[in-house]
């Protein structure tokens, strides 16, 4: 048995997860996993949670025990051992077997026979693209769906045709590429719906560890459904991308606080597409020594301008203050 958070389940732990190793506990994941339930917390109560891609089925028993606003969790894997293993985990936590309702088919399956949900969390190996019909017809409406995609290969413009094949959009590979790539799979994700009739807002949206992830709220709504074309656009000569805020400030507020939720909130206040990176800046203005973010971020608010700090980058300023303006307030500050 391995633990997480106080929670046991049978598993085999590997930091490096492929489709090839039947491995299904990926620890590097933690983080997504908390701040799922951190979620999950702020909706309302009574939630029917799906989980179409259980893996070890930890995310479903640790929302059982940290979510008393749940009240049915629905986990599927193809996985051969999938209910077996998971039976023995529920059996070794002494939890309530008839919470869980365990399902081993294939997730489009299980989406479109299962439906409908309060929640679904669709978090795959590589690309979430095979789970996104289902999984956005399965939703109720006002309901949430989380994604997870580790397919930064294509996302972040290693492989732009991959990129273009699978996400309809030309990606960047520069020091941008992670908020371009997280904009392409927002943008791709609400196309999807719209072909649905459903709009999908960005609740929740970051880039960690290599993977992406964004929690959307589902409106079923055909009008909404065609803001998309109006959030999407070209950015120079890559895109089209998603250009509205990656999250709602309100909806994080309600979630409980911790130094990655603290930056997102203040991110997401600013919604300029792209950031000035400090080093590179530096370089580009052969610079030796570098004002500090936080005093140059302070400088920048002084003047009038809007700044922020950025997830995607340690060394990023998002800012709405002119590119000639801030090379010089950088000079004047280094
Ligand atoms: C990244 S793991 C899931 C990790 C899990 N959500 C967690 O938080 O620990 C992906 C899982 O999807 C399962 N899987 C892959 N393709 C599937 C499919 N088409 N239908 C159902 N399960 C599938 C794999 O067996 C694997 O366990």
């Amino acid at each position: 048995m391995l633990s997480e958070n106080g929670v046991f389940f049978v598993g085999e732990k590997k930091e490096v997860v492929s489709k090839k190793l039947p491995v299904f506990y990926n620890p590097v994941m933690k983080d997504n996993r908390d701040l799922s339930i951190k979620i999950i917390n702020t909706l309302r109560k009574d939630l029917r949670i799906g989980l179409p891609l259980a893996g070890s089925g930890i995310r479903g028993l640790r929302i059982y025990k940290e979510c008393s606003n749940v009240k049915e969790i629905a986990l599927n894997d193809v996985r051969k051992d999938f209910k077996e293993d998971l039976i023995k985990s529920i059996e070794y936590n002494n939890f309530k077997k008839t919470f869980f309702e365990i399902h081993n088919t294939e997730a489009n399956i299980f989406l479109h026979r299962e439906k409908y949900f309060d929640y679904v969390d669709v978090d795959p190996f590589g690309s979430p693209n095979k789970f996104l019909d289902s999984s956005i017809q399965c939703l109720k409406n006002n309901g949430v769906l989380a994604v997870t995609a580790t397919d930064t290969g294509a996302l972040a413009g290693s492989f732009p045709k991959a990129c273009m094949r699978k996400y309809w959009s030309k990606p960047l590979k520069n020091e941008f590429m992670h908020e371009f790539g997280l904009r392409i799979l927002i943008s791709k994700i609400q196309l999807v719906g719209a072909q649905h009739e459903k709009y999908l807002k960005p609740l929740v949206g970051y880039f960690k560890n290599h993977y992406y992830r964004v929690f959307f709220k589902l409106y079923s709504n055909r009008n909404k459904s065609e803001k998309v074309f109006e959030e999407r656009a070209y950015y120079e000569e890559h895109g089209p991308i998603y250009t509205g805020k990656l999250g709602d400030i309100d909806f994080l507020k309600k979630i409980e606080k911790d130094e990655f939720v603290d930056l997102l909130k203040e991110e997401y206040s600013i919604n300029t597409i792209g950031f000035c990176d400090l080093h590179k800046r530096a370089e580009k203005l052969k610079l030796k020594k570098l004002p500090k973010t936080s005093t140059l971020i302070e400088e920048i608010r002084n003047k009038g301008y809007e700044a922020c700090r950025t997830h995607f980058n340690p060394h990023g300023i998002k800012t709405n203050m002119k590119e000639k303006d801030l090379n010089k307030l950088i000079q004047q500050l280094s």
